[in-house]
Order: C-alpha cells, then sequence, then structure tokens
C-alpha cells in the first residue's frame, strides 16, 4: 500500500424526508444562492421542499445549469453571484448542477476567468457550497472533483477542489428518474469501481474487499430496480453505492486507472453521449486492449464477482470482460459505437486531441492518443 492522506469533510444527511433538515443546516448569516437545473425538482416535488425548508429566508435563484455543465452558462452565475455579494451556494440537481456549483464557487472567490480554473486543474479557493442530490451516480456528492464543458469548442475537463459542506441524500428523489437515467447512473457508480479496481492485485486486501462490496450489490440491486423504479430499500442501495464509488474511501493508498473516464469525456463532448453511456461503451474495450497489463487483477475480479473459476487464467479474464459488457447491456445501455453511429472520423478526433495535448492516462501511463484509437476502434 501506497502512503496516504485521508479526508472527506463532507456531512452526509441520508433518508426519507431530509430536505427539511436544510434551514438547520445552511447558516442563518449568509447570503444565499440556490443553483438548479431545467426544472425537474419542479416536477418532482424537490423545489416544494427545498422552499418550504427554507421559508422566511431570504435567498435568490440561478436556474439552468445544463447536463454536462457549460462554462458559458456558470459565468452568468459567477457574475450574478459576485453582484450579489453571495458566500453560500445550494446545488439542487444531479452532478451536472453540483459540478457547475463548484465551478460558480470557485469564480466567485476567485479573480480568475472560470476556465483558467478548469484548466488549471484545481480550484485554489471556493465560497462554501452543498447540495441536495437528485441523480446517484456521479459521487459529487462527497467528492471534490467537477467536469466541466466549453460548448464553443466541444471540451470536456475536470478539475479538483473542496467538498461539500454537506448534502442531502432522499432516495424518494429518484422516483422520478427514468430507466434510462438509472441506468446510466449504474454504469456510471459501477465504472468508478472499475476505475479504481481493476489495475494490479496485492495493493490492499481492504480496498479490494470493498470495491468487491460495491460492484457486488450494484449487480444485486440493478436488475430488481428495473423492474420497480419506486423500491425504497433498492433506491436508498443503489444512492449510497454511487456515493461510496467516488468518494475517496475505495482508493486509498492504491494505483488508479481514469482512462475509460477520459475517453468517455470526449464522445460526451463531441456527440453528447450521457455519461454513463459513454463509460458503458468504452470500458469493455479499454479491459480487451488492456487485457495482458490487467491479466492478474481480472482473474480475480472474474472469481470474486463472477464466480468463474476455471480455465487459463487469460480465458478467464476474457470471460470476465465479456461478462461486464453483458451487464452493461442488461442495465438496457448499447456498448457500441456503431451503435450510436459513431465511426472512424471521432476516433480520428480523439486520437489527435490526445497525441497534440501529450496525454498519456492509466495507472501505466501509457493510455496515449494511439492507444485510446485502439481502445475506441475495439469499441466499433
Ligand atoms: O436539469 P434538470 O431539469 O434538473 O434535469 C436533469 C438532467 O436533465 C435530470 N434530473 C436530475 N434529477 C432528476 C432528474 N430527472 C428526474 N428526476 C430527478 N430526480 O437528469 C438529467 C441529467 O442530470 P445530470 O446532473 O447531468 O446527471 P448526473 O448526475 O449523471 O451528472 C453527470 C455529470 O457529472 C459528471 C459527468 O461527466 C456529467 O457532466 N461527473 C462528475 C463527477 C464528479 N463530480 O466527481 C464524476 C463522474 O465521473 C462524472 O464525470
Ligand atoms: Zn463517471
Amino acid at each position: 500500500m501506497k502512503n496516504f492522506i485521508f479526508q472527506n469533510p463532507t456531512k452526509l444527511v441520508f433518508g426519507k424526508g431530509q430536505i427539511s433538515k436544510l434551514t438547520e443546516l445552511i447558516p442563518t448569516d449568509v447570503n444565499l444562492m440556490i443553483t438548479f437545473g431545467g426544472g425537474s425538482v419542479k416536477k418532482n416535488g424537490v423545489y416544494k421542499q427545498v422552499t418550504a425548508s427554507l421559508e422566511g429566508r431570504e435567498y435568490i435563484e440561478f436556474w439552468g445549469i445544463e447536463a454536462n455543465p457549460k462554462v458559458e452558462t456558470l459565468r452568468k452565475a459567477i457574475v450574478l453571484g459576485k453582484e450579489k455579494n453571495i458566500n453560500f451556494l445550494l446545488a439542487v440537481g444531479g452532478g451536472s448542477v453540483l459540478d457547475g456549483t463548484k465551478l460558480v464557487a470557485a469564480g466567485i472567490a476567485s479573480g480568475k476567468d472560470a476556465w483558467d480554473i478548469v484548466l488549471s486543474g484545481i480550484a485554489e479557493t471556493q465560497i462554501p457550497f452543498a447540495s441536495v442530490m437528485t441523480v446517484p451516480a456521479t459521487g459529487s456528492e462527497m467528492n471534490g472533483g467537477a467536469v466541466i464543458s466549453r460548448g464553443e469548442t466541444q471540451e470536456k475537463y475536470s478539475f479538483g477542489g473542496d467538498y461539500p459542506r454537506f448534502s442531502i441524500l432522499d432516495p424518494e428523489v429518484t422516483y422520478s428518474l427514468s430507466e434510462h437515467q438509472i441506468a446510466c447512473g449504474l454504469a456510471d457508480a459501477y465504472s468508478h469501481v472499475l476505475e479504481q479496481y481493476l489495475t494490479t492485485p496485492g495493493q490492499s486486501r481492504i480496498m479490494d474487499r470493498w470495491a468487491e462490496g460495491l460492484m457486488l450489490s450494484i449487480i444485486e440491486i440493478a436488475p430488481k430496480i428495473k423492474e420497480n423504479l419506486q423500491d425504497y430499500d433498492l433506491m436508498a442501495d443503489y444512492m449510497l453505492a454511487a456515493t461510496l464509488a467516488l468518494n475517496d474511501f475505495i482508493r486509498m493508498g492504491i494505483t488508479q486507472d481514469w482512462a475509460t473516464h477520459q475517453i468517455g469525456h470526449e464522445l460526451t463532448a463531441l456527440h453528447g453521449v450521457t455519461h454513463g453511456h459513454s463509460l458503458a461503451i468504452v470500458f469493455p474495450a479499454t479491459l480487451r486492449v488492456l487485457r495482458e497489463q490487467k491479466q492478474a487483477k481480472l482473474v480475480q475480479y472474474a472469481e470474486r464477482i463472477f464466480n468463474i473459476t476455471e480455465g487459463s487464467d487469460q480465458a478467464r479474464a476474457e470471460k470476465a470482460i465479456e461478462k461486464t459488457e453483458q451487464f452493461y447491456r442488461s442495465l438496457g445501455l448499447t456498448t457500441r459505437l456503431s451503435e450510436l453511429n459513431i465511426g472512424n472520423e471521432t476516433i480520428e478526433i480523439i486520437a489527435k486531441r490526445f497525441n497534440e495535448r501529450g496525454v498519456a492516462f492509466g495507472e501505466n501511463r501509457n493510455v496515449t492518443g494511439d492507444v485510446a484509437r485502439e481502445i475506441l476502434k475495439n469499441c466499433l
């Protein structure tokens, strides 16, 4: 195990009716701005619960943070926030609203342009922010990351910074999600575990078992959720699994991959592919192309997740990759680029972008533009 420092300061407020705690959780002496997406919260009653809890308090609202939040929109929120001396933000929505709010928090606190903050990779200073999370998927409710898009150049990058002061997770707010949104959320959460787990074995028994516990839970609940999209206990497990999959708990002292996410972000930036769906397409191909490098861990994954105990190591690894693709498909997602009519032209653009940026992703820093091309061709 490598040396590490762990600190996750987010207070998690979980369960039915917990949105009513907002009034206690937000300090009384702050200038508050609440940020929203396109209006799902008005249809499913979340907005009503938020405003009821904050009755009598003064605050302003900013609407319109879109899925895959754009810097162009967020700049407007920063201008408004500065004008009104805002010093506390509450994001009410999915990962996109919260990620966008993390950038707004940085833009208000610093004099820098919002896109320069994203490109720098780190927000040096942010005003405090918190969330009411309405989509189990990204883990943004309990981590310091955010992913921001720039519409005019079709780019999408992440940056790191502060964690939410608190996040309210009420599983009942997920009842209004569609089957496709849930499929994408489950695929995202599962992929987060894979990015941190599927490298090399023998780094930490504890991280391995926690990661395996999350994967087994997600595989167990996914088909049940499909049968009943409004079962409280299933949604509670789904919501907590998504949070734990990316809140630093399963990556203490271990190497990580994240190449699939980087390639997936390009598919979203260029074609608007939903984040979780992009991972369902790219992950099996990443594993096929990097099978030799990842084989020892794939054999452990095969046995502990899919009960594959026979055949050569190569055969077991290949079977586990097949099972992984089947799992994504069982959610109702397609797993091939050709199914979205995406072809060689896009593949070449992504390879060129990676080569021009001089990047190399993955636990061995060997996923360059040329390897990304191979991976993408493998998911045609
Ligand atoms: O905008 P509204 O009207 O609110 O509609 C949203 C949006 O259209 C809707 N929605 C949200 N809650 C709902 C709901 N519809 C019905 N019922 C509800 N309860 O869902 C749509 C998608 O929401 P979005 O926030 O985009 O989904 P998600 O939470 O999956 O977030 C995706 C974004 O997070 C980034 C992704 O790249 C993408 O930009 N990620 C952030 C990470 C992080 N911060 O750590 C890590 C992830 O790997 C990921 O990259
Ligand atoms: Zn993700």
